[in-house]
C-alpha cells in the first residue's frame, strides 16, 4: 500500500503546478517555497491579509487555507499580475499614488483590489473600503490605496514640469519591487536550505530558570542541529547606549519579562516544528512580577537590576524661571492627569533576517533601521571586529521604531557562526506582540497656569514612564518629554520631568515621537481647559500663546527661523470654524450621536537629543559619466531612498534619473545613522546635499568652469559619452572623465557630505539647544460619539504640517496620512496587554474602515541648516491627533476620559459618572 501523501496539481500565476507537499501544509507557506515570496506572511491566523491572493478569483488568505484544498483550483498571486514586465493599470496606479510605502503590505492590497475591479470596474468608496477590510497596513493611513484604486484607468496624478525636482511628487525610485512582489524583506530571499531558528522565551514575566539535559533532548529531536543557551553567548548583553548593555541575547537563569529569550534551537524547519514548547527541558521558579510603576516605586520593591536603585533608569528634566512665584500670580489654574498604554509597532513584517558564516567574516541580512548600529551591536556580543561583519538591510516592511533595538540579528549570527551553515530566523505575530519594544505607558501629570489676557505663565509636569524589563530606549524618551512637555508655546516659568522605572513588562523603547505623544495628550487638554476658564476659543488661545521666530523654548533655545505653528494655526482654522459649527447644529437634533471638534498643536525636535547626530554621504561619478549615490540611510518605507535621489539630483544639477542608489550595505555605503528621530530628510538629506555638491564643485574646478557658478543649482551639468557639459554665459566647459583614474568602487570622482546638526547638551536645568530645528503642526478632528455604546468615530481630521520644505509632497503627505492613522489607533483603540493581545485580532490597528477623510495641507517655513530648507515629518504627524479626538470628544460628550486609549467601555464609564453628577 503506498501512503504516501497525494500530490496535488493546480494553476498557479496561470501554469500547472505540482505540489508535493504535506497536504496540510499552508498555501503560503508552499507559495513561498516555490520563490514566490511576494505572498507575504504577517500573522499565518487570517488576521492581516498580507498573504491575500485569489483562488478561483475569490480573494483568500493563503495562511488559512491548505495545499489539500486547492487541487484543480487556479491562483493568483501578486507576481500573477504584471505581464511579461508590463504593469498593470491597477499596479501602475499605486505608483503614481505613492500608495505603497513599507510594500509589506502591498501585495495582499493589490491582490483584494484585483478580487474587487474583477467583480465591480468602478466601485464607489465604501466599496473599495469593504474589500480592503481584511488588508491591514500600518504605515500610509489607507487614504492613497483608495485613492489608487479608485483612480484606475484615470490618467496619472499630475506630473510637475520643473527644472529641478524638489518640490515634485516624484514616484518612489525603488517603487517597482514593491508592486510586483519582487522586493526582498528579511524573510525572502533566504539560501535555499538554511537551517531556522526558534526561540524558546519565558511565558513568566518574572521567574528564575534551570535547563536540564540538552543532549538528551537534541538526541530525542534528530534535525536539531545546534542548542544555544547563555553559555554560548560571547559578550551576553546589548542595547544602546555604549555604557547600558542590560538586556541578555539569551537569558542566563533569570528571566525579567514575558517574552525573553531563554534558549534559541537551531535546525531545519521540520524538525523546529515538530517540537512541543513543554517538552523542552527547561524548569522557571516562578516568581511575582513587578507590575505597574506605583509597584516599581513602592517600598521594598524587587529591583530588577541592582545597579539602578528604586527601578529607576532615568530621570531628568527642565527648570525655567520660578514655577512657584507664578502659581501665586496666575488669573487661571489646571491640573490634568492621563495614563496611557503600552502601544505595539504592529509593523506588518515581523521581525525578520538571515546571517551566513564566509570564514572569519558574518554576513547579515536584516530588516533593520539602522545598519551600522546593529553591526556594531552583533560585533560587541560575538566579540569580533566590527569590520568582520557585513550588515546589509533587506526592504523594511515597518519600523516606527520597533527596529531599532536587536532583535533576531544576535542569535542568527551565533547560530551561522557556530553552525558554518545559513541560519534564518523570522518571529511569528505573537513572538513579535511579546518580546519586542512598546511604545512607553505614561503616567502624566500637568499643571498649567495663565494671566487674565490668556497668556501662559507657568508649566509644571512630570511623566513617570513604565520602560518595562530593559533600559532600551528608555533614557531617551525620559530626556525628550520633559523638552517637549510645554508645547510649541512661549511658557516663561516651567518645571518638567521625565522618570522611567524598570518593570516586569516588555522593554519600552522608540515609537514614533519618543514618549511627545504621550505627554502632548495632557499638555493639549490643558490648553483646552484653561481657554475655557477664559472663555476664549481654543484656536485662539493656541495663537496666542503659539512660539514665533525670535521667541525662547522652556530650554532657553532661541528660535529665529522655521517657526511655522502659527502657520499651520491659520491652514486649519476654516475647518476648525466649520466643524464646530456644523457639530453644534447636528447635535441640535441627534439624541445618541453626539458630534465635536478638536484642536491640537505639536512641536518636535528633529534628530537626537542634544547629541552629536551625524550622517555622511559619498556621490561618485564612473568613466561612462554614471552617478552613484552611495547612502547608508535606511528606507523603512518613509520614503528616504526618493528624498536622498531628489536632493543629490538637484544640488549636482542632473535628473534624478540619472542617480543610480546604492543604499544601506555597511561594506559600500557610509554610516548615515539611524531612520528615526525624523532625522533622516533633514541630516542625511543636507549630507546628501553636501557630497553632491563637493562633486560639483570638483566638476566645474576639472572642466575650469567658473568655481562662484558652482552654488547655483539653475546651472545644470548635461553628462554624455563620459563627458560632463557646464553651459554658463561663459560657454560651455567640458569636463572628460575617461581621462581620470579610477578609485575602488570605479568613481572617478567622488563627493563627500558629512553633516551634524548643531546641538549643545543640556545643563542641570535642562537648559540648552537641544534640536538644530523642529517640525510643528495642528490637527483638527471631528469626531463623533454614540452616547449609548460609547464608542468614538473620527469623521474627519485636517493637519497641517511644517515641514520646511517639502521635497516630495505626495511623501509627506503619505507620512502625515499615516502618522494621523497611529494617532487614531493610540488615542481610541491600542492597548497593549501581556499575554491578552499577542496577536491582531486582540490587539487592534486602524482598519481602512476605521479611517476618517483626512485632509494634509503642507507648511513651509524654511530650515535655513536643511536641504533645500527641508526639516522632517514622520514623527510630527502623529503628535496631535490623539489630543484633538479627545478634544472633539469632549465638545460632543462634556466628558474627558484620563486613561488611554479611550475605549467604548472607559467612556460610557465617564459619561455615567458625569450622568449621576448631574442627577
Ligand atoms: Fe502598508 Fe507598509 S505600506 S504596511
Amino acid at each position: 500500500m503506498n501512503d504516501a501523501p497525494p500530490v496535488i496539481e493546480c494553476r498557479i500565476n496561470g501554469r500547472d503546478v505540482v505540489l508535493d507537499v504535506d497536504p496540510a501544509t499552508r498555501l503560503s507557506d508552499a507559495l513561498r517555497d516555490l520563490g514566490l515570496t511576494g505572498t507575504k506572511v504577517g500573522c499565518n491566523a487570517g488576521d492581516c491579509g498580507a498573504c491575500t491572493v485569489l483562488m478561483e478569483g475569490q480573494e483568500v488568505c493563503a495562511c488559512l487555507v491548505a495545499v489539500g484544498q486547492c487541487a484543480g483550483t487556479s491562483i493568483t498571486t501578486v507576481e500573477g499580475l504584471a505581464a511579461n514586465g508590463t504593469l498593470t493599470a491597477l499596479q501602475r496606479s499605486f505608483h503614481a499614488h505613492g500608495a505603497a510605502q513599507c510594500g509589506i503590505c502591498t501585495p495582499g492590497m493589490l491582490i483584494a483590489a484585483t478580487g474587487l475591479l474583477a467583480r465591480n470596474a468602478k466601485p464607489s468608496k465604501l466599496e473599495v473600503e469593504d474589500a480592503l477590510g481584511g488588508v491591514l497596513c500600518r504605515c500610509t493611513g489607507y487614504q492613497k490605496i483608495v485613492e489608487a484604486i479608485r483612480d484606475v484607468g484615470k490618467p496619472a496624478v499630475a506630473t510637475i514640469e520643473r527644472a529641478t525636482t524638489v518640490g515634485s511628487s516624484l514616484a518612489k525610485v525603488d517603487g517597482i519591487p514593491k508592486l510586483t512582489g519582487t522586493e526582498r524583506f528579511g524573510d525572502d530571499g533566504v539560501p535555499l536550505g538554511a537551517l531556522r531558528v526558534r526561540v524558546i522565551r519565558s511565558p513568566h514575566a518574572r521567574a528564575t530558570f534551570e535547563i536540564g539535559d540538552l543532549s538528551a533532548f537534541r538526541r530525542a529531536n534528530p534535525g536539531i542541529e545546534a542548542i544555544l543557551t547563555a553559555n554560548d553567548v560571547p559578550s551576553n548583553g546589548f542595547g544602546i547606549y555604549p555604557n547600558i548593555k542590560d538586556q541578555p541575547v539569551l537569558a542566563a537563569g533569570l528571566v525579567r519579562y514575558r517574552g525573553d529569550a531563554v534558549l534559541a534551537l537551531v535546525g531545519t524547519p521540520k524538525a523546529l516544528a515538530a517540537i512541543v514548547d513543554r517538552d523542552v527541558p527547561i524548569r522557571y521558579e516562578v516568581l511575582l512580577p513587578v507590575t505597574g510603576i506605583a509597584a516599581a516605586k513602592a517600598s521594598g520593591a524587587y529591583q530588577l537590576h541592582a545597579d539602578r536603585p528604586g527601578n529607576i533608569l532615568a530621570d531628568g528634566g527642565v527648570r525655567r524661571g520660578d514655577w512657584v512665584e507664578a502659581v501665586a500670580t496666575c488669573a487661571h489654574a489646571v491640573a490634568v492627569d492621563n495614563e496611557t498604554s503600552f502601544v505595539e509597532h504592529a509593523y506588518i513584517e515581523p521581525e525578520a533576517g538571515w546571517a551566513i558564516r564566509r570564514g572569519d567574516e558574518l554576513e547579515l541580512h536584516v530588516s533593520t533601521q539602522t545598519p551600522y548600529q546593529h553591526r556594531d551591536e552583533v560585533a560587541s556580543v560575538m566579540e569580533l571586529p566590527p569590520a568582520s561583519i557585513r550588515l546589509i538591510p533587506s526592504a523594511c516592511g515597518g519600523g516606527f521604531g520597533g527596529k531599532l533595538d536587536l532583535n533576531v540579528h544576535a542569535i542568527v549570527a551565533l547560530a551561522a557562526w557556530v553552525t558554518g551553515k545559513p541560519v534564518a530566523y523570522a518571529y511569528t505575530r505573537p513572538e513579535s506582540m511579546m518580546a519586542s519594544t512598546k511604545r512607553h505607558p505614561a503616567l502624566v501629570r500637568v499643571r498649567a497656569t495663565c494671566a487674565a489676557d490668556g497668556r501662559l505663565t507657568a508649566f509644571w509636569s512630570h511623566a513617570e514612564l513604565d520602560t518595562g524589563a530593559y533600559a532600551s530606549w528608555g533614557p531617551t524618551v525620559a530626556n525628550r518629554v520633559p523638552v517637549h512637555a510645554s508645547g510649541p508655546y512661549v511658557v516663561p516659568n516651567a518645571l518638567t520631568r521625565g522618570t522611567a522605572y524598570f518593570t516586569n513588562a516588555p522593554p519600552s523603547g522608540a515609537f514614533r515621537g519618543f514618549g511627545v505623544p504621550q505627554s502632548a495628550i495632557a499638555s493639549e487638554a490643558a490648553m483646552d481647559i484653561l481657554a475655557d476658564k477664559l472663555g476664549m476659543d481654543w484656536l485662539e488661545f493656541r495663537r496666542l500663546n503659539a512660539l514665533t521666530a525670535g521667541d525662547t523654548t522652556i530650554t532657553g533655545q532661541r528660535l529665529d527661523t522655521s517657526v511655522g505653528i502659527v502657520a499651520t494655526i491659520d491652514a486649519v482654522e476654516p475647518y476648525w470654524r466649520d466643524w464646530t459649527k456644523d457639530a453644534k447644529a447636528y447635535n441640535r437634533t441627534s439624541k445618541h450621536l453626539k458630534r465635536g471638534a478638536g484642536i491640537a498643536c505639536s512641536w518636535y525636535g528633529i534628530g537626537n537629543t542634544a547629541l552629536s547626530n551625524p550622517s555622511e554621504m559619498r556621490v561618485g561619478i564612473d568613466g561612462n559619466g554614471s552617478v552613484t549615490l552611495y547612502s547608508g540611510a535606511v528606507d523603512i518605507g518613509q520614503g528616504s531612498n526618493t528624498i536622498m535621489v531628489q536632493i543629490t539630483a538637484d544640488a549636482l544639477g542632473v535628473a534624478p534619473e540619472k542617480i543610480r542608489l546604492v543604499a544601506g550595505d555597511t561594506a559600500l555605503t557610509p554610516d548615515a545613522g539611524k531612520t528615526s528621530a525624523s532625522r533622516q530628510t533633514f541630516v542625511s538629506g543636507k549630507a546628501c546635499e553636501l557630497a553632491a555638491l563637493d562633486l560639483r564643485r570638483q566638476l566645474f574646478v576639472l572642466a575650469g568652469a567658473p568655481l562662484d557658478l558652482a552654488a547655483d543649482t539653475s546651472v545644470r551639468l548635461l553628462i554624455a559619452n563620459g563627458e560632463v557639459a557646464i553651459e554658463t554665459l561663459s560657454g560651455t566647459h567640458i569636463c572628460s572623465l575617461s581621462q581620470l583614474a579610477a578609485g575602488e568602487d570605479g568613481s572617478m570622482l567622488i563627493g563627500s557630505g558629512r553633516f551634524d546638526p548643531a546641538t549643545t547638551p543640556l545643563d542641570k536645568d535642562g537648559q540648552g539647544n537641544p534640536y538644530a530645528c523642529y517640525g510643528f503642526a495642528t490637527q483638527v478632528a471631528l469626531v463623533e460619539v454614540d452616547v449609548e455604546l460609547g464608542l468614538t468615530r473620527v469623521l474627519k481630521i485636517a493637519a497641517a504640517h511644517d515641514v520646511g520644505r517639502a521635497i516630495n509632497p505626495q511623501q509627506v503627505e503619505g507620512q502625515i496620512h499615516g502618522g494621523t492613522a497611529q494617532g487614531i489607533g493610540l488615542a481610541l483603540m491600542e492597548e497593549f496587554i501581556p499575554g491578552r493581545t499577542e496577536n491582531l485580532h486582540d490587539y487592534l490597528i486602524p482598519t481602512v474602515g476605521d479611517m476618517p477623510e483626512m485632509i494634509a495641507m503642507i507648511i513651509e517655513d524654511p530650515a535655513p541648516d536643511g536641504p533645500f530648507g527641508a526639516k522632517g515629518v514622520g514623527e510630527p504627524a502623529l503628535i496631535s491627533t490623539a489630543p484633538a479626538i479627545f478634544g472633539g470628544i469632549f465638545k460632543a460628550t462634556g466628558v474627558r476620559v484620563h486613561k488611554i486609549p479611550v475605549l467604548p467601555h472607559r467612556l460610557l464609564a465617564a459619561l455615567r459618572m458625569k450622568q449621576g453628577a448631574a442627577a
